[in-house]
């Protein structure tokens, strides 16, 4: 499987214009070589927007969220089918600023089936809040990722992501470190095991995102099980997300 590249754009692109400078600018400093596919989540109308305008195939678009209903009576959601429909590709689910706002697990496991049924590609986040010298983060961790992918069946496993995201390493200065990292990642494929069996577990793509920059990349790529990155900050400068991308070739 190819390892995936992520930008998470937040909400620190705010208008077209300005997503398009970006995105040029990725575009032409895109590395050769590179053997991971790469996506961009800009807010909704911005991703469109740019997805319409964009004429290359190496830069993927995905959103930051979607509603779990495809249809009906939901003022202000917004349909994975739409989504779709717009040429957007992946969708991230659960990010911690989300859940920080009410999201559950429950609730991504809903989204991550609709998502899945529009034939888009979640990228589930993961992650606990904090860590403790015993260990019992991991306790949180195997909840959080069992209950958030309860409702997935197994034949769908390589189409989704899951990204352990702990909310203590978002915007921080550096990411942990590499054993830390792989600690988490080995940790989520062990619980994916236990809900889907091995196989189908092997199948899902398992990125790490929680500060994420140029210098820590490679050596994340090179010490970690890691398969992709979802980047928040240093996605927006396009110099930082491209060197981001080259520890891939
Ligand atoms: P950051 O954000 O790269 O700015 O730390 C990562 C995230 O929110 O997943």
């Amino acid at each position: 499987m190819k390892s995936l590249v992520v930008g998470n754009w937040k909400l620190y692109v705010g208008t077209i214009p300005e997503g398009k400078k970006l995105l040029r600018s990725i575009d032409k400093k895109f590395p050769r070589g590179s053997r991971a596919l790469v996506a961009v989540c800009p807010p909704v109308p911005l991703a469109v927007a740019l997805k319409k305008e964009y004429g290359g195939r190496r830069i993927l678009f995905g959103t930051q969220d979607v509603s779990y209903d495809a249809d009906g009576a939901h003022t202000g959601s917004i349909s994975p089918v739409t989504l779709k429909a717009s040429g957007i590709e992946y969708v991230i689910l659960g990010h911690a600023e989300k859940r920080a706002l009410g999201d559950t697990d429950e609730d991504v496991s809903k989204k991550a089936v609709a998502a899945l049924n529009a034939k888009l590609h979640p990228i589930i986040c993961v992650g606990e809040r904090e860590r403790d010298d015993e260990g019992s983060h991991f306790s949180y961790l195997a909840k959080n990722v069992s209950v958030s992918l309860s409702r997935v069946e197994s034949a769908h496993a390589s189409r989704l992501t899951v990204a352990y995201d702990p909310l203590w390493a978002i915007g921080e200065s550096d990411p942990p470190a590499a054993r830390v990292v792989s600690e988490g990642i080995i940790f989520i494929r062990k619980t994916l095991v236990e809900l889907w069996g091995r196989d189908a577990a092997e199948k899902t793509r398992i990125i790490y995102g929680g500060s994420v920059n140029a210098e820590s990349a490679k050596n994340l790529v090179d010490n970690s099980h890691v398969q992709g990155f979802l980047v928040g900050r240093a996605s927006t400068d396009a110099e930082s997300f491209v060197s981001i991308m080259k520890a891939f070739t």
